[in-house]
């Protein structure tokens, strides 16, 4: 049966120029380059520059990522930006977006599931190509948490930092097997009941600030580990494969020993594991594009590749992909 499906054109990155070395903690919180590098696999993040935006993050990821497909803003349909971190309440970032790389018909709108972003952005820029609604979607992950991060709290400023990754998908027909390019399944969850272990303390509603992360980390790593665990499983047998089949993980860089713990669960060695997190940190949204797009860029990921997507973040929200790059 034919049908038309999400395939990869291009992806591109962006990484703010300040970089921030464990050690600068270390001089003036009670931790160690030690301690994050043994209890997370973090050294280094980067900064967002004052001044410097979410958008301007995603509009740098999103020009890259046309560049690598050799296409313009005017061939692009829809933008998802897949942020927690917006410029503002409202509009969105992703209409940004849409202004700054030429776009002058088409939507763009944001997507907010925390970490998770980039796997929910990819399900819905799918869905919008299978129901004929855009033929090509830019999705980002994109995300500020230096600001949104309580510098004196060592147990989560340590975790995060600020990046932006896109990956630009198109409709192809398809024989609508495994065996072809594209998105092969999408898996998207999420449990209200687990708000309190991982929120932000504001919001326009609320306080009337933005806030600060606030978070239960052993909890939150108990509810990563299942529910990631599961969740591969879940789509792998959506799309009728099984873990041998796949090529490369590409999981939400929050934790080596989340990453571990979830890829041996799944059985897939770590040899088969794309990891950035010792350079990023955990970059919310960005974190699955950025490790993706890195990994195109050194040669590792290879078109006809078959990837598991999985992230988990606040809400609780969780979910995967299957893509075949
Ligand atoms: N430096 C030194 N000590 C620290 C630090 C730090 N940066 N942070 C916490 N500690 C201390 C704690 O205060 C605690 O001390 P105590 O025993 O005297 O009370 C001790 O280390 C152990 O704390 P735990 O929270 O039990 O440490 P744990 O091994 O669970 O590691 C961590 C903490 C890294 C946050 C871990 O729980 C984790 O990664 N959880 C997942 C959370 C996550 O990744 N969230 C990101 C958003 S959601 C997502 O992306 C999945």
């Amino acid at each position: 049966m034919s049908l038309f499906r999400a395939v990869p054109l291009g992806c591109g990155h962006y990484l703010p120029d300040r970089v921030m070395e464990n050690a600068e903690f270390a001089g003036r919180l009670d931790t160690s380059d030690e301690w994050i590098c043994a209890r997370t696999g973090i050294r280094r993040r980067h900064i967002a520059a004052e001044g410097e935006m979410t958008s301007d993050l995603a509009i740098a990821a999103a020009k890259r990522a046309l560049a690598h497909a050799g296409m313009k803003g005017t061939e692009v349909d829809a933008v998802i930006v897949a942020t927690a971190t917006p410029d503002q309440t409202f509009p969105s970032t992703a209409t940004r977006v849409q202004h700054a790389i030429g776009m002058k018909t088409g939507f763009a709108f944001d997507i907010q599931a925390v970490c998770a972003g980039f796997i929910f952005g990819l399900a819905n820029a799918d869905a919008l190509i299978r129901a004929a609604q855009a033929r090509t979607v830019m999705v980002i992950g994109a995300e500020t948490f230096s600001r949104i991060l309580d510098w004196e709290d060592r147990s989560t400023c340590v975790l995060f930092g600020d990046g932006a990754g896109a990956v630009l998908v198109g409709a192809q027909s398809t024989s609508g097997t495994a065996d072809d390019r594209g998105v092969l399944a999408t898996c998207l969850h999420s449990d209200g009941a687990h708000n309190e272990i991982l929120y932000v303390d504001g919001g326009p509603s609320s306080t009337g600030a933005a806030g600060k992360l606030r978070m239960q980390g052993r909890e939150v790593f108990k509810h990563a580990v299942a529910k990631l665990a599961d969740v591969s499983h879940e789509v792998l047998a959506k799309a009728g494969v099984v873990a041998d089949d796949i090529d490369w993980v590409v999981p939400h860089q929050a934790n080596i020993r989340i990453i571990e713990a979830t890829a041996k669960k799944a059985g897939v060695p770590m040899e088969k594991v794309i990891l950035t997190l010792q350079d990023h940190g955990n970059t919310s949204a960005a974190s699955i594009p950025l490790a993706l797009s890195t990994a195109v860029g050194d040669g590792r990921i290879r078109p006809g590749d078959l990837l598991l997507m999985e992230a988990i973040g606040g809400g609780l929200v969780w979910g995967a992909a299957l893509l075949r790059w």
